[in-house]
């Protein structure tokens, strides 16, 4: 009874795109019921005072609690009240503010339905890498929700800390974030990623590595109302994202280039067989040199640049995107390409390391660990993104408890 009378209120919130008062919602869980009027208002004693009160209209508020701590609905204003939240209406459902609740595990890593913030501080083991891309300081907040700009230092750093502090000497942290913050009603761009650069150096005593850049040749065109909105086209179209590298010791940091080396292109190989350079010649005012022999030696592969260039979709997603459809869950609407999470672990940890992902989301962190032999540890806060990406391991083990606390 309790749990179908539970499906009956979601039922008629999901149903209605406008605020529900509680006489209206009664009316209709009745309906939908099969409850009688009658039955609806028999009043019996309740509670210590025994005051006569409707024993079915004090299970369908207790259900509306139960919405409103899982974020689905929220008060109007007006008394008893309530509305979809915009998580409502996606059906997501946020872990409540005092559980890390393990939800699934695999060979390496486990998913953890959780605050990130909460969750790390009880971690005994060392961390070789975090790896994350969290909400952007947007202004017009996506499904899972975002922090605006002027909270946003605080709120990456205190989300950040407590796997900081337990991040391996020449661990390292990588962070994916927008350049396309924009001042109030301006052209000009926000100095959030530097205030943030300048945090996690003074605050959480990071050193700040590289600024990769992250080239997606794909990304839709945009700042529309910079570049092709106004009259004066202020802007290029965007391109890329920022990817802040930072170390707690960058003398002993675990990167290696030699793990994600490009092979060498056919010229170049012919150059190394030839015995290198035969040319003398100085360059930018001798800042660049060329001598003879120059590239004679056999090496194993280029060494990638700095920048990176991945197209933001990949085959990997589009496989999450259709079974978490068929699944019936909402899709996540920010996924990382694996490509890049796979290139950045490989490049930034030996085998067997251990990667923190603090904002999970459909948990392409994860699935890059696993697939490359890492271990991992992810956290997020709401179920449904955590159902969507154990789907994508074939060896996910899900915890019974995790799916029934959920679900209630
Ligand atoms: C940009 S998305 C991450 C996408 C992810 N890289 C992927 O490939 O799917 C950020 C995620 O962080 C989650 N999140 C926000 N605040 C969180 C917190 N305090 N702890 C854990 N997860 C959080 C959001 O629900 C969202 O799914």
């Amino acid at each position: 009874m309790q749990l179908s009378l539970f499906d009956h209120v979601k039922n008629v919130y999901s149903e209605t795109s406008s605020p529900l008062d509680n006489e209206t919602l009664y009316a209709r869980v009745a309906a939908r019921a099969g409850i009688t009027e009658g039955e609806l208002n028999t009043r019996s004693p309740i509670g210590k005072s025994g005051a006569p009160r409707s024993k079915l209209k004090r299970a369908i508020r207790w259900h509306q609690q139960t919405m409103k701590s899982s974020g689905w609905i929220e008060k109007t204003g007006d008394r008893g009240v309530w509305k979809l939240t915009r998580n409502g209406k996606k059906q997501l459902t946020k872990v409540s503010a005092k559980y890390s609740i393990v939800a699934f595990s695999t060979d390496l890593g486990v998913a953890i339905w959780g605050n990130c913030t909460n969750a790390f501080k009880n971690l005994n083991e060392k961390i070789s890498l975090v790896l994350t891309s969290p909400p952007y300081p947007l202004k017009q907040s996506r499904a899972y929700g975002n922090v605006n700009v002027d909270q946003y230092i605080d709120f990456i750093c205190s989300s950040l800390e407590p796997m900081i502090k337990q991040l391996k000497p020449g661990g390292s942290v990588t962070i994916n974030l927008s350049n396309d913050i924009f001042e109030h009603r301006s052209p000009a761009r926000s100095l959030y990623l530097e205030k943030l650069t300048i945090a996690l150096s003074e605050r959480l005593g990071l050193s700040l590595m590289d600024r990769l850049i992250w080239n997606c040749p794909n990304k839709p065109p945009g700042p529309v109302q910079w570049c092709s909105k106004h009259e004066h086209r202020f802007q290029l179209n965007y391109g890329y994202e920022p990817i802040l590298w930072f170390s707690n010791d960058p003398l002993k940091v675990l990167s290696n280039n030699n793990r994600v080396l490009i092979p060498h292109t056919e010229k170049h190989l012919k150059l190394i067989q030839s015995g290198g350079e035969k040319r003398s010649a100085d360059y930018s005012d001798g800042a660049h040199r060329i001598r003879p022999g120059n590239y004679s030696n056999a090496t194993p592969g280029r060494i990638p640049k700095n920048v990176i260039t991945i197209p933001n979709t990949c085959h990997s997603q589009r496989q999450y995107k259709a079974r978490a459809r068929e699944l019936n869950l909402p899709v996540h609407g920010a996924p990382m390409p694996l490509a890049l999470a796979k290139f950045l672990i490989e490049f930034l940890t030996p085998l067997g390391a251990l990667v923190a992902e603090p904002f999970g989301g459909s948990l392409t962190t994860a699935l890059a660990a696993e697939e490359l032999g890492r271990r991992w540890i992810a956290t997020e806060i709401f179920w449904e993104y955590l159902c969507g990406g154990a789907a994508r391991f074939n060896n996910a083990v899900v915890n019974p408890f995790f799916s029934t606390v959920a679900k209630m």
